[in-house]
């Protein structure tokens, strides 16, 4: 039952993707971010639309071409893309993917005019509080009937995904080793392992756009078995 590429198996679904990073202002011209190039969201994206999907991308600040047949939504802060991600999934989403690099952190208070240096002294101090997790919020609100989250990590890969699948309540999470030059972060190539609460499967190095089609072939699998 393995998708192949544009066949119209996903027609008549709703799929929600966030990608790229997000941006926490630190004043009117600075703000807190990271290197998410958004290409893996956007691949997944495009994949999806090709199978026939309804597809609604909130993306963070990137540098790509909205991809043929998807509805872009476009965000800058964490809770900007929550809500975003709130109003995409109102009338129950069939698939979630949080493929977003999300700040972790946002400014207390973001300053409303440009901070200026204090001559006296050489260190500056921001005081950071936590952004909403927005998938662990979505996931326990039913947004969609199939969560799936990333996971980067620079070592215990498997390990580290594994935990983050149990806390934040999702159905698939798809766990990429960030340690490893040439791929992921930034990069055209992927290898990702993609993880159920009772299986895992590594796929082959390859394109985010190959990358893309297995995961979409994985999660068409995972809602074959629920449907059954
Ligand atoms: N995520 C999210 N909201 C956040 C942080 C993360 O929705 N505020 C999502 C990401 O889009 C991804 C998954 O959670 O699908 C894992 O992100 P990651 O940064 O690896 O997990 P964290 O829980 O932030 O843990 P840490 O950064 O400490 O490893
Ligand atoms: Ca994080």
């Amino acid at each position: 039952d393995l998708l192949t590429p544009k066949t119209h198996h996903l027609e008549g679904q709703h799929w929600v993707i966030t990608a790229g990073p997000t941006q926490e202002a630190i004043d009117p011209v600075r703000y807190i971010s990271n290197h998410s190039s958004g290409k893996m969201g956007y691949a997944i994206a495009a994949a999806a639309a090709q199978h026939g999907a309804t597809v609604t991308l909130i993306s963070g600040p990137v540098a790509l071409p909205v991809p043929a047949g998807v509805k872009r939504v476009s965000v800058k802060s964490a809770q900007e893309m929550l809500y975003a991600c709130r109003v995409a999934c109102a009338n129950n989403a069939d698939v979630f993917i949080g493929a977003a690099a999300v700040a972790d952190f946002r400014m207390k208070e973001v300053a409303n005019q440009k901070m200026k240096k204090q001559q006296d002294s050489n260190e500056l101090q921001l005081t950071l509080v936590k952004n909403p997790d927005i998938i662990a919020t979505l996931a326990q609100e039913g947004a969609a009937k199939c969560m799936v989250g990333f996971a980067a990590e620079t070592q215990d890969v498997v390990g580290y995904a594994k935990d983050k699948l149990q806390r934040k309540g999702l159905d698939l999470i798809i766990a990429n080793d960030v340690s490893q030059a040439g791929i992921g972060f930034n990069s055209d190539q992927n290898q990702v392992t993609i993880i159920s609460a009772s299986d895992q499967w590594t796929s082959e190095q390859a394109s985010k756009s190959t990358i893309a089609q297995r995961i979409i072939e994985h999660i068409h699998q995972f809602q074959l078995t629920q449907s059954t």
